[in-house]
């Protein structure tokens, strides 16, 4: 564990990836999704990812986040590369440095907002007085400790999704995916939701991954790139806050 944290700080570089592609293939048809993709993401830099509704995106975070394979290519994980690398190290290695955000919030509905974020420590073998309180710090700086005790379907959905960063950055990752966070929320919550995910990755010195539809949301990142018929391109934040949304 400790071999991953020394590697990592010596170029910082927490994410990568190399000539990747991907394809999908189900009986004669076949899709190409991705093609030769290089990224490397910085840790504490955040990133966002837009493109078109099937573009790709949510198969670019999937194989970054060790859950998909590629279909050529690699991915490295604080320059771990997957490739080669057993189930149980690949896992061991992903629930070490990454911290993963959905649409939905996929909290346990029969836990509280603190026991869903402190259950994210003490599958890491954290003891459960040290668990709750660091749960109960994170919730905190979520602006949600009044909410602590509270089940998932006594919360609004951003305040769920709130809990959901909390579990997610509860860990300390190296790097935060977030597929589309706030796609399920309307206008003034997304802009709380997202604002509370930036500056908190940011004060952990995470890396974050995120993909949003909302180029004006996408422009606060220090990068935004767009998918387009499988390559990532670059685009200037304040280009991206200027355009309209792809469809
Ligand atoms: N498991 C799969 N099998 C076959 N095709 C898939 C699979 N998952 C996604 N696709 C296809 O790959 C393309 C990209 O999907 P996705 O990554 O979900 O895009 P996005 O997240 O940008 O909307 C779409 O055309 C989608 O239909
Ligand atoms: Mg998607």
């Amino acid at each position: 564990m400790t071999d991953f944290i020394a590697k990592s700080t010596v170029s910082e570089v927490v994410l990568s990836a190399k000539s990747l592609s991907k394809r999908y293939v189900s009986g004669p048809a076949s899709t190409d999704v991705l093609n030769a993709i290089d990224l490397e993401v910085c840790r504490g830099e955040t990133l966002a990812i837009v493109g078109a509704s099937g573009s790709g995106k949510s198969t670019l975070l999937h194989l970054l986040g060790g859950l998909d394979q590629a279909s050529s290519g690699e991915v490295a994980i604080l320059q771990q590369p997957l490739k080669g690398m057993s189930d149980a190290a690949r896992s061991t290695l992903r629930n070490h440095a990454q911290g993963f955000v959905y649409q939905f919030h996929h909290l346990l509905a029969e836990l509280t907002a603190l026991d869903n974020v402190a259950l994210a420590l003490r599958i890491r073998r954290t003891t459960p007085e040290a668990a709750r309180a660091e749960a109960s710090s994170m919730l905190e700086a979520m602006g949600l400790a009044s909410r602590a005790h509270h089940l998932p379907s006594e919360l609004s959905g951003g305040e769920r999704q709130r809990v959901a960063i909390a579990r997610a950055l509860v860990t300390r990752p190296a790097c935060i995916l977030a597929d589309e966070p706030t796609g399920n929320l309307d206008e003034e919550n997304s802009e709380r939701v997202f604002a509370l995910l930036i500056d908190q990755a940011r004060s952990r010195n995470a890396a974050l991954v995120l993909v949003t539809h909302n180029l004006a949301l996408a422009s606060r990142c220090d990068r935004v790139m767009r998918l387009h018929l499988g390559r990532l391109e670059a685009i200037a934040p304040h280009d991206a806050a200027n355009r309209t949304a792809p469809a």
